[in-house]
């Protein structure tokens, strides 16, 4: 509890451009949560590192993912919205935590064997004890909630894991996280192969719509996305193409999936295509428009940044100064 209110942290890595996936399943459920949740949000590019990365690349994504997040309507008076590297605590806590893991625990996680099946080249111990992180910049702010995807929930299965052992050692200390179950976002499939999640790293570039995106292109990828031979529109998961694009039509219109259909029923997917674009322009285009005006105000994103950083390292230092002591480490000299 801070303030009175739960907390919630969650993350996203800087790398590759957010698509219209990301933002319907998790961005834009997070702006919802600012007046219910303290709620925290980094840019965790600590854990970027653990695969080879262009420095200057790095920078300019992170910037532009935190820029992104104020774009989306995370408000950053109301949202601590961060750069992890920023706030010393996380690669502290990690290390501590690193001495509460076991080999076996990490060895178990499907993350890194994928990881480390796609970077044989490069599979350092970083990779290996990424979780271990993750468990850091949760367990930092004694987070009630953290809202992640399927695809990180072992990483926080193994979070509550080592905040349960620790515990068990030292009395309570860590708060105890539990996955955020709320309205679920919407999952967005590929628009090339709507059998698999649309993600930030196909190859593809017209499987994934990018919410940087001009109207036009989002307007093409949609005429060019795979349906299949049925030509009807049904809600079926024997249609998983159309399936998709009602989906996102629902998710960016409002409207329900049964509207959706019944609006539909008996034209050809040419209209209906052009429609589902049209509505992700209209929910994608005030974000771009106020992207690259806070682009400009390089005064502005830089005060943010410093104040929202300074705030995680104030709250953060609380739970670090506690961790410490419990392990044995020698008191400051005031
Ligand atoms: N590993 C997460 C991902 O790739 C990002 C992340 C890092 C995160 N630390 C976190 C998510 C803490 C939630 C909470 O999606």
């Amino acid at each position: 509890m801070l303030d009175g209110k739960k907390v919630l942290f969650s993350g996203m890595q800087a790398t590759g451009n957010l698509t219209l996936g990301n933002y319907l399943g998790a961005l834009k459920n997070w702006t919802t949560l600012t007046d219910e949740y303290q709620c925290f949000y980094s840019v965790v590019d600590l854990h970027s590192i653990t695969v080879r990365q262009d420095p200057a690349e790095l920078r300019k994504r992170a910037r532009n993912l935190l820029t992104l997040y104020i774009a989306a309507g995370l408000d950053p008076e109301k949202n601590c919205l961060y750069y992890q590297s920023h706030v010393t605590g996380h690669a502290e806590l990690a290390w501590i935590l690193n001495c509460f893991t076991y080999m076996g625990e990490l060895n178990r996680m499907t993350q890194f064997k994928d990881k480390a099946a796609k970077h044989a080249d490069n599979i350092n111990a970083g990779l290996f004890t990424y979780p271990v992180l993750m468990a850091a910049d949760i367990l930092l702010f004694q987070s009630d909630v953290v809202p992640v995807g399927k695809d990180q929930l072992q990483h926080l299965e193994i979070t509550r894991d080592i905040a349960t052992r620790f515990n068990g050692i030292y009395g309570d200390v860590f708060t105890i996280p539990e996955p955020y179950i709320g309205k679920v976002g919407a999952k967005i499939m590929s628009l090339q192969d709507p059998v698999k999640k649309m993600s930030k790293s196909d190859e593809n570039p017209n499987a994934s719509i990018y919410l940087m995106d001009d109207p036009d292109t989002i307007i093409r990828k949609f005429k060019r996305a795979v349906t299949d031979s049925e030509a009807c529109i049904r809600y079926s998961d024997d249609q998983p193409g159309i399936k998709n694009l009602i989906d996102i039509f629902s998710a960016c219109s409002g409207m329900t999936a049964e509207q959706i259909v019944a609006d539909y029923e008996g034209k050809g997917y040419g209209d209906f295509k052009l429609a589902v674009g049209e509505s992700v322009v209209n929910v994608l285009k005030p974000i771009q428009d106020r992207y690259a005006e806070l682009q400009k105000d390089k005064a502005y994103l830089d005060s943010i940044i410093k104040t929202n950083a300074e705030k995680a390292q104030y709250y953060s230092n609380k739970t670090l100064r506690k961790v410490q002591k419990k392990v044995g480490f020698p008191e400051r000299v005031r």
